[in-house]
């Protein structure tokens, strides 16, 4: 027997819910309603016998609840978006871990705006953000925005960068292989002898342009900077931080010199995004370097809205084969707390473990089960890493009161007090390193997303507080 089928047309293009199984009248008078509340322009309803040419055809069970009521938030978002903008609704690939790309990238319109603005602006920015809260995606969403105003983009992984002329070598080799500006760098008289020659190609092995350039290091930066200015090119620097904090308490002057380099660099004209897994101005602040990153706009990741996360949420489960129903929405907003989509994707996961163990029922129960036993143990170590003391390279002497600050944050919902958290970080540091615990304190604040409230910190991502609060020693310690 043929299923039957629901259309909805607007503009020539067709949605076409093919209504496998469920009761056809109840269902039938509820989509209709919802189609008609979106306010679609030219909406027509009619039952098909075949889905005209070019419509988009739609299980109904991706429109249904787990208790088979019908889900209107998500109907009408794909209905409207369809209809109103040929947005064909997009399947999110449930990927904990990689930047996302394209149109997996779910919100961030203001974040990427912003940058966007600023940069075209010929503004420099650093972007904001503990590890895993989305910069690298952001900085991919960005690249394709500025490529599509047909500005270059520089996108060098300085992650590993241990020294300025690596740094400089890595910038370099990377923006000779973009193509719109190799031919140009090789054209300028400044370059001459410099990205115009043989060993200085895309294909240039690092260590020997560093080789080359280590006796002359200002004027390359100098020449390097100037061209990508001149042509307007921008400079994606994520993991910039990492090389800067690698640097920062094992070379000193090292560290300075490429703040210097690029604060230079931005003075002549170069517009650049500094970004990294960790935080920068609050460490950079601790090593009396402020003046060097003054001229940065700033704009922060958050977690997203709770509204949004709650549909990343829904989209992430409905492709994973689970159909949500509200209370199991409302458990895992429970369980995330503010929405930080890397751990919506962990959760969504730790889920679809249940589901591949054979669960099909979910409900609260099973949410807060899986948090708890997969997410919050050993099954989600995987997902916290990162957020490891050691990862974050407090300088030794320094980490073991950064540590127990976070332990005190942490297992204190309420927010722990200041002076309490100086107490805490001066038990663990030597007599002469007890006056740094506010600018350790604002360090840990960028690293963990701490947030202040009537004079308590807490922090504000639940699930890394509530990761945190078990005092594991090989996230808290060595
Ligand atoms: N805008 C987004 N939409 C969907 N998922 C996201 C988004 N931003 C981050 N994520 C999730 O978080 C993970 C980490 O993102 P990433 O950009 O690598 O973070 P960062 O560079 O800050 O460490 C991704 O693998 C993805 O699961
Ligand atoms: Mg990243």
């Amino acid at each position: 027997m043929k299923p039957l089928l629901l259309g909805y047309g607007a503009g020539g293009r067709w949605f076409v819910i093919r209504l496998d199984g469920g009761p056809r009248g109840p269902f039938v008078e509820r989509l209709n309603g919802i189609a008609r509340q979106a306010g679609i322009v030219g909406l027509s309803v009619d039952l098909l016998a075949e889905p005209p040419t070019e419509a988009l055809v739609q299980r109904l069970a991706d429109y249904l609840y787990s208790d088979n009521t019908v889900n209107e938030g998500r109907l009408t978002r794909h209905l409207t978006g369809f209809l109103a903008r040929s947005e064909i609704p997009h399947r999110y690939d449930l990927r904990p871990g990689a930047p996302v790309e394209g149109r997996d990238l779910f919100g961030r319109e203001d974040e990427r705006e912003h940058l966007r603005g600023h940069l075209e602006a010929g503004r420099s920015v650093h972007l904001r953000a503990p590890r895993r809260y989305g910069k690298t995606t952001l900085l991919g969403a960005v690249r394709e925005d500025l490529r599509g105003r047909g500005r270059a983009c520089v996108v060098p992984d300085v992650s590993a960068a241990r020294s300025v002329v690596d740094f400089l070598a890595e910038v370099a080799i990377e923006a000779t292989r973009v193509e719109t500006l190799r031919d140009a760098l090789a054209a300028l008289p400044l370059a001459r002898g410099g990205f115009a020659s043989p060993d200085i190609s895309p294909s240039a092995s690092k260590k020997a342009f560093a080789e080359r350039i280590a006796g002359d290091v200002s004027r390359m930066a100098r020449d390097l900077f100037g061209a990508l200015a001149s042509l307007r090119a921008v400079l994606l620097l994520d993991e910039c931080s990492t090389a800067l904090r690698f640097m920062l308490p094992r070379k000193r002057d090292e560290a300075r010199m490429l703040c210097e380099m690029l604060s230079d660099a931005r003075r002549s004209g170069a517009a650049m995004v500094l970004a990294g897994s960790s935080g920068l101005t609050k460490y950079v602040e601790f090593h009396g370097m402020t003046d060097l990153v003054r001229d940065l706009a700033t704009v922060d990741l958050a977690p997203l809205p709770a509204a949004q996360g709650r549909v990343l949420l829904e989209e992430l489960l409905y492709e994973t084969g689970i159909r949500p129903g509200g209370e199991v929405l409302d458990a895992c907003e429970r369980c995330l707390g503010e929405p930080v989509p890397y751990f919506a994707h962990a959760l969504v996961a730790a889920l679809r473990a249940e589901f591949d163990r054979g669960t099909t029922e979910f409900t609260a129960e099973i949410v807060q089960v899986a948090y708890e036993t997969r997410l919050l143990g050993a099954w989600g170590n995987t997902f916290f890493r990162v957020y490891r003391i050691n990862e974050q390279d407090y300088p030794d002497q320094v980490r073991p009161g950064v540590e127990a600050m976070l332990n005190v944050i942490a297992k204190t919902k309420a927010g722990a007090e200041v002076e309490e958290l100086r107490r805490a970080f001066a038990k663990h540091v030597p007599p002469a390193l007890e006056g740094s615990h506010e600018a350790a304190l604002a360090c840990a604040q960028e690293d963990f997303d701490l947030v202040q409230t009537d004079g308590r910190y807490r922090m504000r991502c639940k699930v890394i507080c509530d990761r945190w609060a078990m005092g594991e020693p090989w996230l808290a310690g060595e």
